[in-house]
């Protein structure tokens, strides 16, 4: 008999030009939560998506155990069978069905006809309400935000009651108040003799809660540790291999004009019957601002209207430089100086099909041109030299970029909105599945481009990071503005305060 639930040995596996995993070995205990770390293209997706059968056997080397039997799982049902759930890093719900539907997907709901629907219907809400979510069963995953459908996903995980779960970063979209409730699933979970793979950038998170950790960097097992007198510090120096530099230099930034102003902006959205109301701010040149909020207190629906690319308005202008805007569309707001980095990467930023340098140049294409001709060689300089000031790691620009790391991919979309050079640049959790070096890095890019006099505002759900990067964070409850707090000395129970609906 073996102590463990579950051990991976000598997996080797490679792709094109890439050697993915290079001989890495793990092995959970049964009923254990086992962190997996490292930093954005270690391996951490790829190991988990063999252990799901994503990646069949014979594809990859080395040898998966389930207690004492050997697994040759040759697609996702088979894992699915001997009790392996995952729940993938990029959303995959089925955006034109409903959340029920989605819920019951491969679960043949079809076949139970419409007396057990009624039943189906109420399964669902009370897996929804388990991960707090309070949409219904009907409403289309279309026009959910990133951080519900991630909340949808969760809940079907739960529903398949696995005696082994995958959570591949499960909270990169989540506020923490939404994480805090995950988390608490998870260790009630635990008590049940359920064992957990749980992969996660958010490294307080993962030491709150992991009972061991595995860390892989390059393709390899760094160590296992137990988690015990760990520190943040020792688990980054394990991950990175080297000493990080930090993102501020330190240096003030001088503040200018009034370069943003929104008025009484108010927008509604027909197919969501969602609303931003009445939101009132100026952003000045080189100035930080941040936005926080729960899922669902209307953020990205706020940028999104300044950026034309939600709603109808139905009061208030945006004034840029003092210049009435009325934007109907983003290719609008790119003209008149405004970009933004969405959150949902799949759906706005990127092209994944097309190659790196094709997606860093799309917005910026006039850049790379004469006369109406695209310079080629151009276009690899200008892509080269951003993946190098971003470290993305890639065998080459010409790598298409679905083959890239989740946190890779999002440092493209933000060289792809870098290279329009902004006077506004907004972001929408912008360092979401991204490692603790690039995150720094993103940090320094930020107050870089704020020095240079951008105007830039910033959404997050890391209260930590709006804190130690903002100049000041307006707080959203329910479509408009709660309150605003100082960046300089704010704290996240004042900012939370806010942002559970009480007024300061
Ligand atoms: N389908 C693919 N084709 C080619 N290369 C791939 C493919 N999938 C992953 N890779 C490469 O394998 C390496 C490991 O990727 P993986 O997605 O496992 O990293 P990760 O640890 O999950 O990173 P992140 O924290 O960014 O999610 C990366 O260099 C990535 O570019
Ligand atoms: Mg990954």
């Amino acid at each position: 008999m073996t102590e463990y639930a579950l051990e991976m040995k000598n997996i080797v596996k490679e792709f094109p030009g890439v050697r993915a995993l290079d001989g890495v070995n793990i092995q959970i205990r049964k009923g254990e939560i086992h962190a997996l770390v490292g930093e954005n293209g270690a391996g951490k997706s790829t190991l988990m998506k063999i252990l799901s059968g994503l990646y069949p056997v014979g594809t990859y080397d080395g040898e998966i155990r389930l207690g004492n039997s050997l697994c040759r799982f040759k697609n996702i049902k088979e894992s699915e069978r001997s009790g392996i759930a995952i729940i993938h890093q990029e959303l995959s719900l089925v955006r034109e069905l409903d959340v029920m539907e989605n819920i019951f997907l491969g679960n043949e709901i079809h076949k139970w006809g419409v007396i057990r629907h009624e039943k189906a219907f109420m399964k669902a809400r009370e897996a929804l309400q388990r991960v707090n979510l309070s949409v219904s069963p009907d409403q289309i995953v279309r026009y959910l935000g990133v951080g519900e459908q991630q909340l949808v996903e969760i809940a079907k995980a739960l529903l398949k009651e696995a005696d082994i779960l995958i959570l591949d970063e499960p909270t990169a979209a989540l506020s923490e108040q939404e994480s805090g409730k995950l988390l608490g699933i998870l260790k009630s979970l635990r008590e049940k003799g359920v064992t957990c793979i749980y992969i996660s950038h958010r490294l307080k998170e993962v030491l709150s809660i992991a009972d061991r950790l595995t860390v892989l960097r390059d393709g390899k097992t760094v160590c296992t540790l137990d988690n015990a007198g760990i520190t943040e510090a020792d688990l980054i120096a394990h991950m990175v291999g080297r000493e990080l530099s930090h993102g501020d230099d330190g240096e003030e930034r001088t503040v200018g004009e009034v370069i943003l102003e929104v008025q009484d902006w108010s927008v509604y959205d027909e197919a969501t019957r969602r609303h931003v109301s009445q939101v009132s701010f100026s952003l000045r040149a080189g100035e930080i601002m941040g936005i926080a909020g729960l899922v669902g207190a209307g953020r990205t629906e706020l940028v999104m209207s300044l950026f034309g690319a939600w709603g109808i308005r139905t009061s208030g202008r945006v004034l840029l430089r003092g210049k009435d805007l009325s934007l109907v569309n983003p290719e609008d707001a790119i003209r008149a100086g405004i970009s933004l980095v969405s959150e949902d990467r799949k759906r706005f930023g990127l092209v994944l099909i097309q190659d790196v340098k094709n997606n860093i140049s799309l917005a910026s294409l006039e850049k790379i041109s004469r006369r109406g001709v695209l310079d080629a060689n151009k276009e690899v300089r200008y892509a080269e030299q951003y993946a190098a000031d971003l470290k993305i790691k890639t065998p080459s620009v010409e790598q298409v970029v679905m083959n890239l790391s989740g946190g890779n991919q999002q440092k493209i979309v933000l060289a792809k909105w870098l290279m329009t050079e902004p006077a506004v640049f907004i972001l929408d959790e912008p360092t979401r599945g991204i490692d603790v070096g690039a995150k720094y890095e993103i940090c320094r890019i930020i107050n870089e481009l704020a020095k240079r006099g951008v105007g830039i505002i910033i959404v997050s759900s890391e209260l930590a990071e709006l804190i130690g990067l903002c100049d000041r964070i307006l707080v959203m409850h329910e479509g408009t503005v709660a309150g605003e707090v100082n960046g300089r000395g704010a704290t996240q129970e004042a900012i939370m305060h806010l942002a559970t609906g009480n007024r300061n």
